[in-house]
């Protein structure tokens, strides 16, 4: 396999399942059918997020693109099929390349190759990585040094709320200190009405439960284990107090199952977290990329304020 997960995977599932509460990282949803679930996810109704940022995007694109200026490097982290990426691109002033990175290479390829038929004056410089380890970009980026280079983080679809305020605060700094970007452009869900945020987790369709319970087939065929999928269902909540969607795999009954080598016992009711995604406020985040050392925030939003796409600059004093 040429994912950047190696044995990782195995050694994640079984340390989130000993837990209590057990839990599962949501990086592990996007094998090549989750990535596929999640850009079904994309097109939902009742799933606002893409389409909201898409044409708050579309709409500031004309704004944004000077504020980033020429000769632009734009990084993704997480890139998955680059759809808003391209709302960007068409705006930018003769961009100097865009590296999309991803977990999943699968994704990632079929994404190069469509991006560099479209873009053909573009160069696209894929980076298999998992962005929650230390990011390093290729190199051969800029001759002169990656310190120098105008590298704009790219951070789209409100990835960010998979990480508690904490772990965002640390990947948003090292997002500034690995890769010596200038700037940042990101997109956060805010927080709404709580059954409209219940709905956009919970499709009518089944499609995300289909996204969760896809978790489970690829860890019994990833690391031959025997978990019975039909014996979970797929939960969707709001915690107010933590300002954040949770999604977990309820257990229907008691049962234990096998996963790599080791059983691993569930109660009737008993839920795994497979995900959190958090929800905020204009300023609330400003506060947060404050203390991540983005300074100077300018946000766009759509008239409904249901999300909101923000551009920060990267603090001089290298302490931050
Ligand atoms: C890709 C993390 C932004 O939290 O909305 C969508 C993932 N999970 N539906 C989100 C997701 C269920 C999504 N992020």
């Amino acid at each position: 396999m040429s994912d950047p997960d190696g044995g990782d995977f195995a050694a994640s599932v079984l340390e989130g399942l000993s837990r209590k509460p057990k839990s599962l990282d949501p990086k592990w949803f996007y094998d090549a059918r989750g990535s596929a679930l999640f850009d079904a996810i994309c097109d939902l109704e009742e799933y606002y997020p893409t389409r909201t940022e898409a044409a708050i995007l579309r709409a500031a694109a004309g704004e944004i693109a000077p504020l980033i200026g020429p000769g632009a490097i734009l990084f993704e982290p997480g890139a998955g099929s680059a759809t808003k990426t391209r709302l960007l691109l068409d705006a930018l002033d003769a961009p100097a390349a865009y590296v999309p990175a991803d977990i999943s290479s699968e994704h990632l390829n079929g994404t190069v190759v469509r991006l560099r038929q479209d873009y053909p004056g573009l160069r696209v410089e894929p980076a298999p990585l998992d962005f929650t380890a230390p990011i390093v970009l290729p190199p051969s980026l800029s001759p002169a040094g990656i310190e120098t280079a105008p590298i704009t983080v790219f951070f789209p679809g409100s990835t960010i709320g998979n990480f508690a305020p904490d772990a965002a605060r640390s990947l948003l700094r090292r997002f500034r200190a690995e890769t010596h970007a200038r700037r940042l452009l990101i997109g956060v869900d805010l927080i709404k009405d709580e059954a409209r945020l219940v709905a956009a987790y919970d499709d009518r369709d089944g499609v995300t439960a289909a996204f969760n319970l896809n978790l489970l087939v690829r860890i019994n065929r990833e690391l031959g284990a025997d978990i019975d999928v039909d014996g979970f269902r797929h939960v969707a909540v709001f915690n107010a107090a933590h300002s954040r969607i949770e999604m977990h795999l309820e257990s229907l009954k008691a049962q234990t199952a096998s996963v790599a080598g080791q059983q691993i016992a569930f109660d009737a009711g008993e839920r795994i977290c497979t995900e959190h995604s958090h929800k905020y406020t204009i300023d609330g985040f400003h506060a947060l990329a404050a203390s991540a050392g983005w300074a100077g925030g300018v946000h766009w939003t759509d008239p409904d304020r249901l999300f909101a796409v923000l551009l920060y600059e990267s603090r001089r004093d290298p302490e931050a």
